[in-house]
């Protein structure tokens, strides 16, 4: 045997030497969850680990984050449901709880770079991402909502606009709106495959925010497809997008591949809750070691093409490499 590949993995040194794949903690943004000032930290039953934090607690997160050299953070609202209705109208008061907690972030730590949700199922009674009239999910006229929701949050501060919410012609409606507002410099990172999944079922307990009645597959795509995944990138790209996402991530790594392969922009990958809480599950169990999996689970993700990767892990993920 002239060729034997062991011998490239025969000392850490050499293994280190050939590895092709490395994640940094400059590569994560972690997901956290906000609730109203005053709010008790609020543990979440499916996701064990993560809280629903008033603006006090998420500050104190934060400044944790930072000293373990995390410093990218996607914040999503918990609204009371006496906040909600059918226009999502406390999502566009430039008062909310949310917007307030932003600034807040912003001031007392300008060097955090905020991510934000627009989409219509936080403030929404329905609890869709669009506007529904008669079980319908109407597309244009939730346009109008989500640029004006993308516009004050990039009033508040936002770094990065995260549309989810898989409507037609968003992306192109929230540049033009934040264009034309003075905002050129506010990122968008779209959720430009977002498929239709079980694996959000934490992060709507976590928000309570499912959907009151039907599903979300008039607008989330298909499981089953791909080749329609390139179609949402080109649209996303034409219309001013700054990162593709794919979401989620695990059973859609062909899908991360696929948008890498196809585009030179920068591809993110959401590592969502259902992901997290099958590997939380499984580690209270006993069943599987709960740092090896979760760096085997974040390196899959990043070498199937990911430059960015919004994890649950992403704290964890950051104190394993400071040690
Ligand atoms: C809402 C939104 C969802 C997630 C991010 N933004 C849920 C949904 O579409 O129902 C899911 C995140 C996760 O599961 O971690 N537009």
């Amino acid at each position: 045997m002239r060729v034997r590949p062991r011998r490239n993995r025969k000392s850490d040194t050499i293994r280190k030497m050939v590895e092709e794949t490395q994640l940094n903690v400059a590569n994560l943004i972690y997901p956290i969850f906000l609730q109203a000032e005053g709010l008790p930290k609020h543990p979440i039953q499916s996701l064990p680990g993560q809280y629903r934090l008033n603006i006090n607690d998420m500050l104190k997160e934060i400044e944790e984050c930072l000293s373990l050299g995390l410093t990218s953070f996607d914040i999503f609202p918990a609204v009371p449901d006496q906040l909600k209705d059918t226009t999502a109208t406390y999502g566009l008061d430039a008062e909310n709880f949310y917007l307030n907690a932003i600034r807040k972030i912003k001031e007392k730590f300008p060097s955090v770079t905020i991510m934000s949700d627009v989409a219509m199922d936080p403030y929404s009674s329905d609890g869709h991402d669009g506007l529904v009239e008669n079980g319908e999910i109407l597309n244009d006229k939730t346009l109008e909502i989500l640029a004006e929701m993308a516009l004050v949050q990039a009033q508040a501060g936002v770094d990065i606009i995260g549309p989810s919410d898989m409507m037609d012609g968003r992306v192109g409606i929230i540049r033009d709106k934040l264009d034309s507002a003075g905002y050129t410099n506010t990122s968008i990172m779209s959720y430009t495959a977002k498929y239709a999944s079980a694996y959000y079922g934490p992060f709507r307990d976590a928000l309570e925010s499912a959907p009151k009645a039907g599903d979300k597959k008039t607008y989330q795509m298909n499981p089953a497809n791909k080749r329609e995944a390139l179609i949402e990138a080109d649209l996303d790209e034409v219309e001013g997008a700054d990162f593709l996402m794919v979401k989620p991530a695990l059973c859609y790594l062909d899908v991360i591949h696929l948008l890498k392969e196809n585009s030179n922009l920068p591809i993110a990958a959401y590592n969502v809750s259902g992901e997290y809480a099958m590997l939380m599950a499984a580690c209270e169990k006993g069943w599987l070691n709960y740092e090896l999996a979760m760096e085997e689970m974040l390196l899959s993700i990043r070498r199937a093409g990911a430059d960015v990767i919004l994890s649950y892990f992403a704290k964890d993920y950051a104190r394993l490499k400071q040690l």
